[in-house]
């Protein structure tokens, strides 16, 4: 009797591990059943003929801005925008009102979450003068992606600056922690620089290199003091990527497309106030080192930093202006143009987006096309020439810094648990996300 599937992606390229090939993919119950020649039948023949198969892209790095600034985004939205950009899960930081620093708040998100995330998620907690002791607890609840220490202001008032304090939250748990490395005391003392009102190409001065070399140096010695790992977000300096080549043991790292795409002062020159992010987008020099500290296999993943901001937010006069823009939907259409323009190939692509993470993060049962991993897939077509336009942008925030982007590869559907939630650029059936499961965690 022919095996019995719920759906058979059918005649796709897919890439696993052990390579890239012609292969069926048989799913029951979520979960992937079988990898090859798929004899059988199922309730859904999808036909992937064209397409490449690639594990479901994780974006380890968005602000969904729920609760307390809706007007932005939610979660809805934003899930919204990630299935539409081919990303099947994602992580969410903190910096929503009120923060993501106890447990309560966590369970509020998880529990806004259900029934209208459309991607598989989970949250960090965020570390806070108040919430040390309880950190090492909060990481182990179900849903919690980790902590996240931000060590310079950023967007919204968590902050932990002092060596003393970071100590203790290194000393305090067990999970890779994930950390935003600028020096507060050098952005203080450089706020002069732009406080009077400047043109938004001074926000790379104001928090200039040394900043993030300082924090990210502070940081590898708190962490050689205490054994506990560090993920370093967003790196964008030649000079941090020298420092953590020589800590692969302490430190993961994580890039963002924007860095690795866009470059000032064009960037500001056109994009203005659109192009401020935190940390800065740098000059040409730092994008080429970041892209070769990603041929060299320094970086681990990419995050997209997904930070939407309303574009009369960003209107303000620079440096009212909030730093932040949004990527979760661009990030999948922009790293594929990267590789059909040889800067990275495809399987590196997959190490970055899906598998880098789900290692960094202990994810259980994601990251890869394997039998028994949830059958989460991203489906592009790497010939697809399509250009990026605002009106594309599915996130509350309504603009993108690609607007105009030509982009060369696009995702064409993605597949949750085995259901297809986006096809042809249209979501499909209703909002299924579930809390991503985590090694370490106990099941929800
Ligand atoms: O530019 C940024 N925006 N960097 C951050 O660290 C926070 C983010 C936000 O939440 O807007």
């Amino acid at each position: 009797m022919p095996d019995r599937y719920d759906l058979i992606l059918r005649n796709g390229t897919v890439v696993t591990a052990a390579g890239i090939g012609l292969a069926d993919i048989g799913v029951r119950d979520g979960r992937i059943a079988a990898i090859g020649a798929v004899p059988g039948s199922a309730e859904l023949d999808f036909d992937a003929t064209g397409l490449h198969v690639l594990p479901g892209v994780i974006d380890s790095q968005v602000h969904l801005r729920e609760p307390g600034f809706e007007h932005k985004e939610d979660l809805a939205t934003g899930t919204a925008a990630a299935a539409l950009g081919g990303v099947t899960a994602v992580f969410e930081m903190p910096n929503t009102k009120p923060t993501t620093t106890t447990p309560e708040a966590l369970a509020d998100k998880l529990a806004r979450a259900a029934g209208r995330a459309w991607v598989d998620h989970a949250f960090f907690v965020g570390a806070a003068a108040e919430n040390i002791e309880s950190l090492a607890e909060m990481e182990r609840l179900p849903g919690c992606a980790g902590v996240k220490v931000f060590m310079g202001s950023s967007t919204g008032s968590l902050l932990v600056a002092e060596d003393e304090a970071v100590r203790a939250v290194l000393r305090s748990g067990f999970r890779r922690v994930a950390v935003h490395a600028e020096d507060e005391a050098r952005l203080v003392e450089r706020k002069a620089l732009v406080d009077g009102g400047a043109h938004p190409r001074m926000h790379p001065e104001w928090r200039d290199a040394e900043t993030a070399l300082r924090a990210t140096s502070r940081l590898l010695r708190l962490v050689e003091a205490t054994g506990r790992r560090v993920h370093v977000l967003h790196v964008t300096t030649a000079e941090e990527m020298a420092l953590l080549a020589r800590h692969r043991d302490l430190a993961s790292v994580e890039v963002t497309p924007q860095h690795l795409t866009l470059a000032g002062p064009e960037c500001y020159d056109r994009l203005g106030t659109l192009a401020q992010m935190n940390p800065p987008i740098r000059d040409e020099s730092h994008r080429l080192a970041l892209w070769r500290a990603l041929d060299q296999g320094v970086v681990d993943c990419i995050g997209s930093d997904h930070a939407p901001h309303t574009l009369d937010e960003k209107s303000k006069p620079y440096p009212q202006s909030p730093s932040g823009m949004p990527g979760v939907q661009t990030l999948v259409p922009v790293m594929l143009t990267h590789v059909a323009e040889g800067r990275l190939s495809l399987q590196r692509f997959v190490d970055l987006t899906s598998a880098g993470p789900a290692r960094l993060y202990g994810v259980a049962r994601k990251g890869r096309v394997a039998v028994g991993y949830d059958a989460d897939f991203t489906l592009v077509d790497l010939a697809a020439r399509r250009t990026i336009t605002n009106s594309w942008i599915a996130s509350r925030c309504g603009w993108t810094p690609f607007d105009g982007f030509k982009a060369i590869g696009w995702p064409i559907a993605t597949i949750l648990r085995g259901r297809v939630v986006m096809h042809d650029g249209q979501l499909i059936g209703d909002a299924a996300g579930r809390p991503v499961m985590f090694q370490e965690c106990g099941p929800l």
